[in-house]
């Protein structure tokens, strides 16, 4: 499988029948390298989101129209966008679940981050996650925007990360001392990707310290890159 890191928060799998989505973040992502029509030529299985804010949601509801691929949330992102968008091809799940969706299985996690879904006029909330990929051949943790919790102790029980994303970001979630620990300490992946950092003068945060953090130890590839597992 291929992944692409796009920037932000948004990642691509590419498996052998298309590509799965994660918080796809285009319009208005000053640091986004592709482009919403590129994203709408491929074949799109599925998009999974991590949370409402918007930084994660902005280009989904346009991918689906246009692609009519799956959209996995939480139960209260998947009734915003069926009541608020009309949405119908969703799948709707929540912390702890895991779903099989042919070629992967999604599991999504507790995360510790803010509620509120979509834009000011939406009364919608809804559980923070973190999502667990599964695929024949590799296991895929994406934590997005999150704070450093023990929950993460878990994941080395139940599943070997082969890759995990994690925010260095500060103000907002966890920053590079907390990814640290939450590499070394608690998810233990065998390579790891720092993300969501960068995009505004808010999140600015240096790769390079979280790498000497690491250094040595895990296999890290750079931001901007893509891998194949
Ligand atoms: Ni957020
Ligand atoms: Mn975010």
């Amino acid at each position: 499988m291929n992944i692409i890191y796009h920037s932000h928060s948004f990642v691509e799998i590419e498996i052998k029948d298309g590509s799965i989505l994660i918080d796809p973040f285009i319009t208005w992502n000053p640091t986004i390298k592709t482009n919403l029509n590129s994203i709408l030529n491929k074949k799109i299985l599925s998009i999974i989101l991590t949370h409402g804010h918007n930084d994660h949601i902005w280009d989904t509801f346009k991918i689906c129209k246009k692609t009519n691929c799956i959209l996995i949330s939480t139960f209260e992102i998947s009734n915003y966008f069926w009541n608020e968008k009309w949405l119908t091809n969703l799948h709707a799940m929540h912390i702890g679940w895991e779903f099989n969706f042919g070629n992967y299985i999604v599991k999504f996690v507790y995360a510790t981050h803010g509620w509120w879904v979509a834009d000011m006029k939406s009364w919608y909330t809804t559980n923070p996650a973190w999502i667990i990929i599964r695929t024949e051949e590799k296991n895929i943790y994406h934590a997005w925007d999150t704070w450093l919790t023990q929950e993460m102790l878990l994941l080395s029980k139940y599943d070997s990360i082969d890759l995990a994303f994690l925010p260095i970001w500060w103000n907002f979630t966890m920053w590079i001392k907390d990814a640290i620990i939450a590499t070394k300490d608690f998810i233990k992946p065998k390579k790891v990707i720092p993300i969501h950092y960068n995009t505004w003068n808010i999140i600015k945060a240096n790769p390079k310290e979280f790498i000497k953090g690491v250094w040595n130890i895990w296999q890290i590839i750079e931001i901007w890159d893509s891998i194949t597992l």
